[in-house]
């Protein structure tokens, strides 16, 4: 039985550096694609309801850490070796909360080399791998200089508890597949502080989704996810959107298990569309569909009403992602070539799937 999170932050805060050698540690993590949607967030990146994602397998970060002694203490000082590198100033906090988790990190001098598999701009979130790697990295590099191990069950749910305060979607990228967020009465050890692994509740037929990246638009979005979950604080209908997301989460545990696509695309495309709704209708209305997201969300919805396994979803962005069965995909490829393509602004498609998570690097110096 995995303790609780208090028990095992009680724990590392007792952690003491008995072996402070220079050391490389690396994960590489994936992004990954929400059904259900976390938008909206209390105080300490609590969310206002569940979601529910999967990993990817193609947009993925690696993360390698090096630990030094001898330089006189700087704290974490690098990242791909600028000392002026501008996520330095995204990373500090997360790492003074991770210093405030671990006490013995405090003593270590820290530099970072990261990469994404992804571009910038490619409608993929990189802090969910980033965050996700980089907590994972952390807590692996913890264990070796304080010469103390976790169990590996409560190694992932401290990861992800970790990874959560970097980005609340970063907490779903560290069980393969799919993973579920937020405390909900029908999920046995759920919580708001980390996500649990829920690939028993997932039919054989969904354990292996594509998911094709419509590339609308690489530009840099006109609202952060940070600032649209902040607005969600005043909004009229976030009641409203609390209790949508409770019951599509009802219908997803209908669904997924018993491997029921209609329902599961009625659910993830509501989910989609509530989003943007909720977007337009905050504060500031702001629009980040592009006429071609609403061309390419018709011709998807038509392509299903013909007999084609597809639905899509979207970030809080204009592309689109679209989801199918692996079964379909020489159909959908041939869908996508003929009817989507050509919409796409710069033609551009990545094509994904749902991947196996998270994977410590071997290859370090
Ligand atoms: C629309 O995890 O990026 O992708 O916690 O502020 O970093 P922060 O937000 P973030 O929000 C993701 C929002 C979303 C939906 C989802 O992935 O569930």
């Amino acid at each position: 039985m995995s303790r609780e999170i208090a028990e095992i932050r009680n724990e590392l805060r007792s952690w003491t550096l008995v072996n402070p050698v220079e050391t490389c540690v690396g994960y590489r993590s994936p992004s990954n694609i929400a059904l259900l949607k976390y938008w909206g967030k209390r105080p300490y990146q609590m969310p206002v309801n569940p979601s529910l994602s999967f990993c990817l397998t193609k947009a993925i970060t690696e993360t390698r850490l090096s630990a030094r002694f001898q330089t006189g203490f700087q704290g974490l000082s690098e990242l791909n070796g600028d000392p002026e590198h501008p996520f330095l100033k995204k990373i500090k906090p997360f790492w003074e909360f991770l210093c405030h988790e671990i006490p013995l990190l405090q003593h270590t001098d820290l530099s970072i080399n990261t990469h994404n598999s992804f571009p910038h701009g490619a409608g993929i979130a990189s802090s969910a791998s980033g965050f996700s790697a980089l907590a994972l990295a952390v807590l692996d590099l913890a264990q070796i200089l304080s010469r103390r191990h976790l169990a590996q069950d409560e190694f992932l749910k401290y990861a992800s508890y970790l990874a959560r305060m970097g980005s609340g979607s970063a907490s779903r990228s560290i069980y393969p597949a799919f993973n579920l967020w937020g405390a909900s009465p029908d999920f046995a050890g759920s919580s708001d502080l980390f996500s649990i692994d829920v690939n028993d509740r997932i039919h054989p037929a969904f354990r292996n989704l594509q998911d094709a990246i419509l590339l609308v638009s690489s530009r840099e979005k006109s609202l952060s996810s940070t600032h649209g979950h902040a607005l969600m604080q005043t909004h009229p209908f976030a009641e409203g959107r609390i209790q949508q997301a409770r019951q599509h989460l009802q219908h997803l545990q209908q669904a997924l298990p018993a491997g029921d696509w209609e329902l599961l695309a009625t659910v993830a495309e509501a989910e989609a569309l509530s989003l943007h709704a909720l977007i337009m209708s905050s504060s500031g209305g702001t629009i980040l569909l592009e006429p071609a997201s609403i061309e390419l969300i018709q011709r998807i919805r038509h392509a299903r009403t013909q007999g084609l396994q597809v639905f899509f979803t979207i970030d809080a962005g204009p592309n689109i992602h679209l989801i199918y069965p692996e079964i379909v995909r020489n159909e959908v490829n041939a869908f996508v070539r003929n009817n989507l393509q050509d919409i796409c602004p710069e033609n551009q498609v990545i094509f994904d799937s749902c991947g196996p998570g998270p994977e410590k690097l071997r290859d370090l110096p």
